[in-house]
């Protein structure tokens, strides 16, 4: 199949990119770079020998996403959007401007050129702080606690409301948990810009030099050593996740009801025939406190820290069942820890900098 995606110089979008052209699929890139180096896809490009055409355009340029829709595109992959929690309470105007206004031009694209078929980067952000782990699909969606959250909640919305009243569209909602790590080449990775927000980029960050100590938001939480748990999990299991999702929908054949999945477990995951919910996690937890452990560990490098208040948003514990994916994808992680982070630090000690040079 040829794939757009959008987002396709940014950290999940380079590795899915990888990963759909080992499997034998094309992929168009869309971005604008405003939180990505071109760099990413030349070296995916290198990696796979593949030529990777790149269009640089913003997603809410409904005229320019139609062009390219038009070159015999068959499905999307949509990881284009700002995704910064912070900032997103700071500037939530531009936040649901980019990312809600951004998927409205590339639906309404998708639809004037009849590619119906989407897979969209949604997160567990949209459970809120659930009532129980681990969480399924079934859990109800939440309150995020910030306008990201609620920009990825409302984009589901859309997304299964345009399923509803069409079925020539079909629409996985994929929600991933805490995505790390990098690709085993250490040639692709995650590049923040400025002062990461997130643990495993700000603890490499810490291990090659760039800052002094990991502040630990928080362990008085409810958890065995008092820290957050999260369900980290390896990019590039997470992109080969998508390829799945990508092909599932292929081989849905939604005018044939007696083919679907008719289990409560995928009803209730607020499927419907056309359009899918799956959470990408592995299903188990790890404390912030276990993070950096394993993080030396691999690294042989020692990451100071010092204990913080806590994150104003964060949540005790969160961690998926993924039986739901094992089942329909035949998906699930095959990456641990300790795998994660050797793949964190190879890329971080191979590209200090990350892309700039
Ligand atoms: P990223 O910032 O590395 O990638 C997003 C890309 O989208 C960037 O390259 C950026 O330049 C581009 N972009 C943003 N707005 C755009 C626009 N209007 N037009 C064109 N391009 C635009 O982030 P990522 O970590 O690769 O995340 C990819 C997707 O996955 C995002 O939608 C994010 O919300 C979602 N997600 C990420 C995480 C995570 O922890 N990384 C977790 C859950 C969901
Ligand atoms: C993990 C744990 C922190 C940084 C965020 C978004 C979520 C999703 C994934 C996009 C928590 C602790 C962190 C630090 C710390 N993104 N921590 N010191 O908050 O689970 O999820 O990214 O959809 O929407 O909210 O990830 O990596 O920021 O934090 O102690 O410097 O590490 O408190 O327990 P989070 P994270």
């Amino acid at each position: 199949m040829k794939l757009l995606v959008t987002g396709a110089t940014g950290y999940i979008g380079s590795h899915a990119a990888l990963e759909l052209l080992d499997a034998g699929h094309e992929v168009v890139g869309v971005d604008n770079l405003s939180n990505s180096s071109r760099e990413s896809l030349r070296r995916v490009e290198a990696l796979t020998g593949r030529d990777v055409p790149f269009v640089q355009a913003d997603i809410r340029d409904r005229a320019a996403m139609e062009d390219v829709l038009r070159e015999g595109i068959d499905a999307v992959m949509h990881f284009a959007g700002l995704k910064a929690v912070g900032e997103s309470t700071e500037q939530p105007l531009a936040y649901y401007e980019n990312n809600i206004g951004g998927t409205l031009a590339l639906t309404q694209a998708m639809e004037a050129a009849g590619v119906r078929r989407m897979i969209f980067s949604s997160s567990a952000t949209v459970y809120g702080d659930p009532a129980r782990v681990p969480i399924d699909e079934n859990t109800p969606t939440g309150r995020p606690s910030n306008p990201y959250g609620y920009s990825k909640l409302m984009i589901e919305q859309i997304l299964r409301d345009l399923a509803a009243a069409d079925s020539r569209w079909s629409v996985a909602l994929l929600r991933y948990f805490n995505p790390v790590g990098a690709h085993a080449s250490g040639q692709i990775g995650e590049d923040p810009q400025g002062i990461p927000n997130n643990l495993v980029p700000y603890i490499s960050q810490v291990a090659v030099g760039r800052r002094e100590a990991l502040s630990i938001f928080g362990d008085d939480y409810p958890t065995p050593d008092g820290t957050g748990v999260r369900d980290y999990i390896h990019v590039v299991d997470l992109a080969r996740g998508h390829v799945r999702a990508l092909e599932f929908l292929a081989n849905a054949v939604s005018e044939r009801p007696d083919q679907l999945d008719q289990s409560p477990q995928a009803a209730g995951a607020q499927a419907s025939a056309n359009c899918h919910v799956w959470n990408l996690g592995t299903g188990r937890g790890y404390s912030v406190r276990e993070a950096v452990a394993a993080f030396e560990k691999a690294s042989g490098r020692s990451v100071p820290v010092q204990v913080a208040p806590r994150r104003p948003g964060d949540i005790a514990e969160c961690y998926a069942d993924p039986t739901l994916a094992r089942q329909q994808l035949g998906w699930q992680a095959g990456h641990d820890l300790d795998a994660m982070m050797r793949d964190a630090w190879h890329w971080q000690r191979q590209n200090p900098q990350g892309y700039e040079v």
